[in-house]
């Protein structure tokens, strides 16, 4: 069985510890199953992008939705990063953590009127258009508002992410964006949209991509459309290439930021031009584990099963998309053997799993795993089914951790539900 440990995440006397609290201590007071962050990971991260992308003119912009908790926001947002926001609910976190409206883009392909008129309201810094349709919703919107609106194309670039194909999102076959054919078409209607600017072209080539080749191909690609539009008077003020870089789950080799930005730079210095990025995954993956007590083990003639209290509805990702969390004991004890068990939770169906075969440390009741790599695409994607409540998540700076959500109370279950009931 591999153990992995980081600077944010490491074993110190075979125990774990995140950044300088023992694991321990934090569950002994939230209880599991319970989300636990480093605080220091998420701004290294963020330095990481800044750092790298230095050479030109850059801002990041947080991908919200890859963890929404307002603390975790607000700490990117006091290191002076923008936002990435898929929806109404996340432009309201994001507003509730402080972040500045002029640093917010709005994104998704199927944006509502409210949604829209929202983003104009509050002058987002641009709204992120993807059909011919959105476009002329938003000019309807603006001008009725009495507004011009800062709006992008989003350009699928038609490019193979190499990615697990619920998370590609930058091919033909892809509901994202619309083609460089029709993009220009609309680029060039710009008088016929009089109350947009149009201010820059966006891509996003989906998520945990692992190698740069996918996105040097799509730089070079949006590159030249980019020169085309210019050539054709069409002035643009930024060039936005998303999100999607990979981490490490397990073994897999992924590229790191700086090695990046060295393989499209040379491409994005000639466009003289604004880069925006959008990562989500990489800025909070690696900073969170999903803390979870051992219930109860079993065995038959075939397998070996950890009951776990977390469980699908708490990280839906292993039983959604197959998905390789790392699972590792909390305490670890040398004279134990290893086994293979699947790591199963308490909810009533056979999808309910955190790992299939896992070779592990034997473990007993009452014992705690780390579900790693659990920062993100985690408690968003939560849910209250069996009506579970809501794991906590805890935040954890230094040799200091505090809640920064509670575990949700039977209340949270019901909403209005008792007082309609009828
Ligand atoms: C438009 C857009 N930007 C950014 C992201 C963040 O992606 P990741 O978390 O893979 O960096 C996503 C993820 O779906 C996205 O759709």
């Amino acid at each position: 069985m591999k153990i992995l440990s980081s600077e944010y995440f490491s074993y110190r006397n075979n125990e774990l510890f995140c950044e300088e609290v023992p694991v321990r201590e934090i569950v002994n007071k939230s209880g599991t199953p319970a989300y636990i962050y480093s605080r220091k990971f998420f701004q290294d991260r963020y330095r990481d992008f800044i750092n790298a992308f230095s050479p030109v003119d850059h801002s990041v912009f947080y991908a919200v939705k890859a963890n929404g908790n307002l603390s975790v926001i607000k700490t990117f947002v006091d290191q002076g990063s923008g936002i990435d926001v898929n929806s109404e609910g996340e432009l309201f976190r994001g507003l509730k953590a402080g972040a500045d409206p002029g640093k917010i883009i709005l994104t998704g392909v199927g944006k509502s009127e409210s949604e829209i008129r929202l983003g104009i309201e509050k002058n987002l810094l641009l709204i992120k258009a993807e059909s011919e349709e959105e476009i002329s919703l938003i000019n309807r919107i603006a001008s009725e508002m009495g507004k011009t609106a800062d709006v992008a194309v989003r350009i699928n670039p038609d490019v193979n992410p190499g990615t697990h194909p619920y998370i590609s999102t930058g091919l033909a076959e892809n509901k994202f964006g619309v083609d460089k054919s029709t993009a220009a078409r609309l680029f060039k209607m710009k008088d016929e949209f009089s109350n947009i600017r149009f201010s820059g072209i966006d891509m996003h080539l989906g998520s945990q991509i692992t190698s740069v080749y996918p996105y040097v191909e799509a730089v070079r690609k949006m590159s030249e459309f980019y020169f085309y539009l210019r050539d054709n008077g069409i002035k643009l003020s930024h060039f936005d290439i998303g999100g999607g870089m990979g981490i490490r789950y397990s073994s897999e080799e992924v590229f790191t930021i700086n090695e990046l930005a060295e393989a499209i730079l040379p491409d994005l210095k000639k466009l003289g031009c604004r880069i925006l990025l959008e990562p989500g995954r990489s800025l909070t993956a690696n900073g969170g584990i999903l803390a979870t007590k051992v219930m109860f083990t079993k065995s038959n003639q075939l397998k070996h099963f950890l009951i776990t209290d977390a469980a699908v509805n708490d990280l839906l990702r292993p039983s959604f998309y197959g998905a390789y969390h790392h699972i590792q004991p909390v305490v670890l004890e040398s004279e134990r053997k290893e086994i293979t068990a699947d790591i199963v939770g308490p909810v009533c169906e056979s999808g309910d799993f955190l790992a299939k075969n896992r070779s592990i440390m034997q473990t007993f009741g009452g014992e705690l795993l780390a579900v790693l790599a659990a920062g993100s695409y985690g408690m968003v994607m939560s849910s209250n089914y069996n009506a579970r409540r809501r794991a906590p998540e805890i935040m954890v700076d230094g040799k200091e951790f505090y809640f920064v959500r509670s575990r949700e109370n039977f209340e949270h279950l019901i909403y209005d539900e008792e007082s309609l009931m009828k």
